[in-house]
């Protein structure tokens, strides 16, 4: 890996993991992912982040190709979590900086997770600055962006935002920067990943975003953990921010399933086809061919979420049991759900289903449907009835939510 200098004197020194495939969870298999480290030279040299302990060799090399070990001088921990931390102990042991600087909540968290009583950490308030020399490195807390521990290392001098996980995608790519990538593609991996990491924090992203505004931090770059970094498109990413905050949702239905003998998928897509027909954009997808974080970044910007599974064992399939999981973690707001599934003798699932849902907070409009085994002609009709219902509370939900 090259190191690539992405202001004066402030240089790109992570790792690219081209071949993760999940991550706590969460499918990377598609295009991996980076874990981006950043060293400041500067009268005080200062590492920002780290990375997987399983990388710590490289990241040893990136660093050293510009200086040697017992030149840093410093280490600012902007997040705890074990990619951004893992090769700390090692980095700390080689170097042996004179400080390690993070939030309150980030002393904590290194005493959890590392129990090295010898570190010199030392917590930086909101809005506190420490010196590096010529430059200066203002800290911004950014609690529950994702974690308690996370904030922001703002350097005025450059107009450089350093982000932790905020506005990261997963991208593994040997293009450093937003404007050597296609910004469309950018974006919806900006969406996937906030859809997956960030969704249930959104009222901090929300207040996090005002701060920054009302600071009058000027920003010319922003440089998170993971992925590209933003320096065209700074407003772009920030604005889409805003609206993957506000969770505002497109006349759009993600119509998710697993099925045995296809009598609920055969349900399930009688059901989107007339959604189609009155106008949805609509996703089919089974969880047998997509992952549940692919499933939810495609629900992350639809209205609606229609479950199908038949009855197994008196409950729903195993796999919908997982996305269903998932997708409650993750908390969307403001969705509307339907379920419906075949049965051989028992017929829980359609309810089953229904019941995460409403604890998930999804408005259910229509009561949960159930074929006995194969369904006729006569019942696919339902289905379609069904779909045209819930077509029509979308549009009611996407208009009044522009009105
Ligand atoms: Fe990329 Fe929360 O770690």
């Amino acid at each position: 890996m090259a190191i690539v200098e992405i202001k004066k004197n402030i240089f790109w020194v992570g790792t690219i993991d081209w071949n993760i495939e999940n991550f706590h969870g969460y499918s990377l298999a598609r295009r991996g992912t980076t874990y981006n480290a950043f060293l400041v030279m500067d009268e005080k040299i200062t590492l920002f982040d780290a990375v997987p302990e399983k990388f710590k060799w490289d990241l040893y090399h990136q660093i050293f190709k510009l200086i040697k070990p017992e030149q840093l001088d410093y280490i600012v921990v902007n997040h705890v979590e074990m990619d951004h931390s893992g090769a700390l102990p090692f980095i700390v042991d080689k170097c042996k900086p004179e400080k390690i600087f993070c939030s309150t909540m980030g002393e904590k968290s290194l005493a959890s997770h590392f129990h090295r009583k010898d570190w010199p950490v030392q917590v930086v308030k909101d809005g506190e600055s420490i010196a590096l020399g010529k430059k200066n490195v203002q800290f911004l807390e950014a609690r529950m962006l994702h974690w308690p521990d996370t904030m922001f290392s703002y350097i005025p001098e450059d107009k450089l935002l350093i982000s932790s996980d905020a506005f990261g995608q997963n991208i593994a790519s040997s293009k450093l920067f937003d404007d050597e990538h296609d910004l469309e593609l950018l974006l919806s991996e900006a969406r996937h990943y906030y859809t997956n990491i960030i969704l249930p924090f959104s009222g901090f992203v929300q207040k996090t975003l005002n701060r920054v505004k009302e600071s009058g931090m000027q920003i010319d770059m922003i440089a998170p953990d993971h992925g590209v970094i933003w320096r065209s498109h700074v407003g772009d990413i920030v604005s889409a921010y805003e609206e993957f905050a506000a969770q505002k949702v497109k006349e759009k239905a993600v119509l998710v399933f697993d099925t045995m003998w296809h009598s609920s998928e055969k349900m399930l897509k009688a059901l989107g086809d007339a959604m189609m027909e009155q106008g949805i954009d609509i996703r089919f997808m089974s969880l047998k061919k997509f992952h549940h974080s692919d499933v939810m970044g495609e629900f992350s910007d639809a209205a609606a979420l229609i479950c199908a599974s038949p009855t197994h064992n008196n409950g729903m399939l195993p796999l919908m049991a997982d996305f269903l999981t998932y997708m409650k973690g993750l908390k969307p707001k403001g969705r509307i759900g339907a379920t419906l599934g075949s049965f051989g003798w028992s017929g829980e699932a359609p309810k089953a289903m229904a019941q995460v849902m409403e604890d998930s907070g999804f408005d259910m409009p229509l009561s949960p449907l159930r074929v006995k085994n194969v369904p006729t002609h006569d019942h696919l009709s339902e289905c379609r009835k069904m779909g045209i219902e819930l077509a029509g509370k979308i549009k009611e939900r996407v208009s009044s939510q522009s009105g």
